[in-house]
C-alpha cells in the first residue's frame, strides 16, 4: 500500500494548429500512490483529457518520462504500450464505450480474452466475482442498451477491472450520471482505493472533488496539490 504505481516527470505537451502553438502541458511532474482516489480538476480546455490520456499510455507526451510500477514506459512501441493498457491500467470514460454487441458479462470478459495468462475456467470465475463487486450479478446478459446509465458504468468499471489493474484511469466518469449514480459509482472507486488500487478521477464534480484523497489542479499547464474544498 501507498507504493509509487505511476510517475511522471517534466512532461510536456504542445498541440500545433495552422502555425500557432498551444502549450497545454508545461511541466508535469507528479508520483501517484496505491491506496488513493485522486481527482484532477481544472477548467474546461485546460489539458485534463490530454493528461489522462498521457499518462495512460494513449496519447504521446512531446517530452518528459512517465514509469508504471518503476518501469519507464517512455520510451516502448505501440505494440508494448498496449500490453502494458491491458495490464495494468483500467479506463473508464464519461460515455462509457461498452461494446453495443456484447452482453453486460461479454463487455467484463473482453479485456481477459486478450490476456493470455487466463483460461477458460478462470475467466469465469473472474467474470461472476467482478459483476458481484459492481452488484450487476442478474444483469449479466442484458446489452448496454437495455441498462442503466449508471448500471453501464458499473459494467464499464468492471470491464476496466477485468486484469486486476494497479492503476485506474477515470474522464469524467460521473459526467453523465444523476447524484445518487453518482456518489454509488464514487463508493466502488473509492472501495477500490482502499484495495490498493491507484485511483485517478478528471472531474468537474464538486462530489468528486470532497470524495478524493488528494485534489490536484490543472492550471496553466502545471499541476499541484490543492485544498479539497
Ligand atoms: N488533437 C488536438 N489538436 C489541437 N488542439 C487540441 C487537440 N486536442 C485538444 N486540443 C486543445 O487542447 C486543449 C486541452 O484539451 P483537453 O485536454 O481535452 O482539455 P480538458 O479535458 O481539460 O477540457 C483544448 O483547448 C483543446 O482545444
Ligand atoms: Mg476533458
Amino acid at each position: 500500500m501507498n507504493n509509487v504505481v505511476l510517475k511522471c516527470q517534466s512532461l510536456k505537451k504542445t498541440y500545433k494548429k495552422k502555425n500557432r502553438k498551444l502549450v497545454i502541458l508545461k511541466d508535469i511532474n507528479y508520483e501517484f500512490k496505491s491506496g488513493h482516489v485522486y481527482a484532477i480538476v481544472g477548467k474546461s480546455g485546460a489539458g485534463k483529457t490530454t493528461l489522462i490520456n498521457i499518462l495512460g499510455l494513449l496519447k504521446k507526451q512531446d517530452s518528459g518520462k512517465i514509469f508504471i510500477l518503476n518501469n519507464d514506459v517512455s520510451k516502448i512501441n505501440e505494440n508494448k504500450a498496449s500490453e502494458i493498457r491491458n495490464k495494468n491500467i483500467g479506463f473508464v470514460f464519461q460515455s462509457f464505450y461498452l461494446d453495443p454487441l456484447l452482453t453486460t458479462e461479454e463487455n467484463i470478459k473482453l479485456p481477459m480474452l486478450l490476456n493470455n495468462s487466463l483460461d477458460k475456467i478462470k475467466i469465469n470465475e473472474r467474470v461472476k466475482k467482478l459483476l458481484k463487486e459492481v452488484e450487476l450479478e442478474d444483469r449479466e446478459t442484458h446489452f448496454p442498451k437495455e441498462l442503466s446509465g449508471g448500471e453501464q458504468q458499473r459494467v464499464a468499471i468492471a470491464r476496466a477491472l477485468a486484469n486486476n489493474p494497479d492503476i485506474i484511469l477515470a474522464d469524467e466518469p460521473t459526467g453523465s450520471l444523476d447524484p445518487e449514480n453518482e456518489e454509488n459509482i464514487l463508493n466502488i472507486l473509492k472501495s477500490l482505493a482502499k484495495k490498493g488500487k491507484c485511483i485517478i478521477i478528471v472531474t468537474h464534480s464538486k462530489t468528486v472533488r470532497e470524495y478524493a484523497d488528494i485534489v490536484l489542479e490543472l492550471k496553466k499547464g502545471i499541476l499541484e496539490e490543492v485544498s479539497r474544498d
